[in-house]
């Protein structure tokens, strides 16, 4: 399969950063009741590793699980991992999409950002259950909603830029409606400059799905989680304190019936 991210695994940070120094604080207080159990936070598309970095400096002992298929986002996530040995003693790497992980029947936590809009309707259907079935008593999820409309284009925007030495390399990200509704075309343009004049520049497109909070909100709901905002492109899913009972009592009778 193609590595979507080739070219713009050595941009992201530039824009991931950013985006995340806002919501870390968010992301680790959902994560927290992830302390209190035995069961590791999965991080489904892991990326470059800056949801790992966030988690991993506020919860000391999780063991963490980060999936991710891209080699060029895997490669930073492993430098960085490695470069941290607290990280390296915990952190498992998967080079797999979610839809092929086979993951642990207890989640401490789980956070699927970015990624989202990867997952065909009926994925995120799976996923949603997943979480239902799996997370433990009193742990949460983190989900964000995609960061363009559906319904119209938006033409690109810079979301980073940073100085190298005598360089400055941009990210730039614009969407328009796919021919799929519900779907956006989404170009990410990365951009190195020398003296206000391109040196190189990559041009990459993707379709994703354009989830929006409502959505999100509706079809976890449905699937049984408590769901609550945790800003305004990210929510917190849990199960509710009934549902993990008679999971844990479904458990429990088909352990005995072993
Ligand atoms: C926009 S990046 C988000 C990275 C990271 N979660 C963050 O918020 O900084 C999306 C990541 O999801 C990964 N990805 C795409 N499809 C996936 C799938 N089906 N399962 C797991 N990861 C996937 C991509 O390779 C990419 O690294």
């Amino acid at each position: 399969m193609a590595d979507i991210y080739r070219d713009a695994a050595e941009f992201y940070d530039i824009a991931g950063r950013p985006y995340w120094k806002p919501r870390a604080t968010a992301l680790a207080n959902a994560m927290a009741p992830a302390a209190q159990t035995n069961s590791p936070i999965i991080d489904i598309g892991a990326g470059t590793g800056l949801v790992v970095e966030i988690v991993g400096a506020a919860l000391a002992d999780v063991p963490i699980l980060a999936i991710e298929p891209s080699a060029a986002m895997r490669a930073a996530l492993a430098s960085r991992v490695q470069a941290d040995p607290a990280l390296a003693r915990r952190v498992t790497i998967a080079a797999t999409i979610l839809e092929e992980t086979t993951l642990p029947d207890r989640l401490g936590g789980v956070v699927a950002c970015g990624v989202l809009g990867y997952l065909t309707p009926e994925d995120r259907h799976r996923l949603w259950q997943l979480l239902a079935d799996r997370l433990a008593p009193g742990c949460r999820a983190v989900v964000d909603a995609a960061p363009f409309p559906a319904t119209r284009t938006v033409r690109p925007i810079r979301v980073g830029a940073a100085r190298f030495g005598e360089c400055r390399h941009e990210i730039w990200l614009g969407s328009r409606p796919a021919a799929v509704p519900g779907r956006i075309e989404l170009t990410t343009i990365c951009r190195v400059l020398r003296d206000d004049r391109t040196v190189r520049e990559s041009v990459s497109t993707q379709e994703w799905w354009a989830m929006d909070m409502r959505t999100i909100l509706a079809e976890a709901t449905a699937a049984g989680l408590q769901c609550r905002r945790a800003g305004w492109d990210l929510a917190t899913l849990a199960v509710s304190s009934t549902d993990s009972l008679n999971a844990q009592l479904s458990a429990a009778t088909a352990s005995t019936k072993r």
